[in-house]
């Protein structure tokens, strides 16, 4: 039986672990949604955060029986996982900046943390980087502005790199910075112009291949809920908005049959 696996973030990014995890398991059955009612999440309280999370997953499992959560987010995952893991009996994924990784391929050892203003000031990146980057330089930056021209390049289909260029000023001049971890699932989807922007960084790293892995091991203990051969693959949102139709073919382009809105009102 194919597993049922959703995935949540506050817009299009999770796309970007979505894709990895779809390599690897390309029959599952997936939900996604995206939070466009609180988009972006990048400078919101960890409070709104958790609410957030468990408000979303738990509307989607009273109609799909979930075997796992993936949060596509690491604003979100650096502050959410212990309330959901408390809250529901299935898995939970969590995505958080690739430090190890970035660690052990860095030559110079000098690696800059991009991400979202939320993830760079996190206890929980602190952590990270105590316990995997000691012997490192860790530069951050933190942008919400690069979220937003993410997104925008997911509707419209062109980057301001003007706009762009200006989020990684401080690092265009940089003697010894080689490897940047992508902090936010956003953005992979502008590594290409980043990599313009940036000639002298060897490696981009981003985690989606370590959660692609993560997932199908984890879901080798799964017992699985329903029969859900023929259930499509189907999107969700937390408001309506102008834009549906054109948000609707994105999703339509990326394998989900239909965007559904999420009503939180209704008892
Ligand atoms: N894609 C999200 C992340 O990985 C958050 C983007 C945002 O809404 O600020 O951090």
């Amino acid at each position: 039986m194919k597993p049922t696996i959703l995935l949540y973030d506050s817009g299009m990014g999770g796309l970007t672990i979505y894709d990895a995890i779809r390599e690897s398991l390309p029959d599952a059955h997936y939900l996604y949604c995206f939070d466009n009612a609180y988009f972006p999440y990048s400078e919101k309280s960890e409070a709104v955060l958790i609410e957030r999370a468990v408000s979303i997953v738990q509307k989607i499992a009273e109609n799909y029986p979930l075997d796992m959560v993936v949060v596509a987010c690491n604003t979100a995952s650096t502050v959410v996982l212990p309330a959901l893991r408390e809250r529901f009996a299935m898995p939970i994924v969590g995505t958080v900046p690739a430090i190890k990784l970035a660690a052990q391929i860095s030559q110079t050892k000098t690696i800059g943390l991009l991400a979202t203003k939320g993830t760079v000031v996190r206890p929980y990146v602190d952590e990270l980087i105590e316990r995997y980057a000691k012997e490192c330089v860790v530069e951050r930056i933190g942008s919400t502005d690069l979220v937003e021209i993410v997104e925008e390049k997911q509707q419209t289909g062109s980057v301001d790199m003007q706009r762009l260029q200006k989020v990684v000023a401080e690092w265009q001049s940089h003697p010894t910075l080689d490897t940047v971890i992508l902090g936010c699932t956003h953005f992979p989807l502008v590594k290409e112009e980043l990599q313009q922007l940036l000639p002298r960084v060897s490696f981009f790293v981003d985690p989606g291949n370590g959660i692609a892995n993560r997932v199908v091991s984890l879901l080798q203990d799964v017992k699985r809920n329903v029969n859900n051969e023929n259930k499509e693959n189907q999107a969700f949102c937390t408001q309506n908005s102008e834009d549906f139709s054109k948000r609707e073919k994105v999703m339509q382009n990326w394998g989900f049959k239909r965007l559904n809105v999420l009503n939180f009102d209704e008892k």
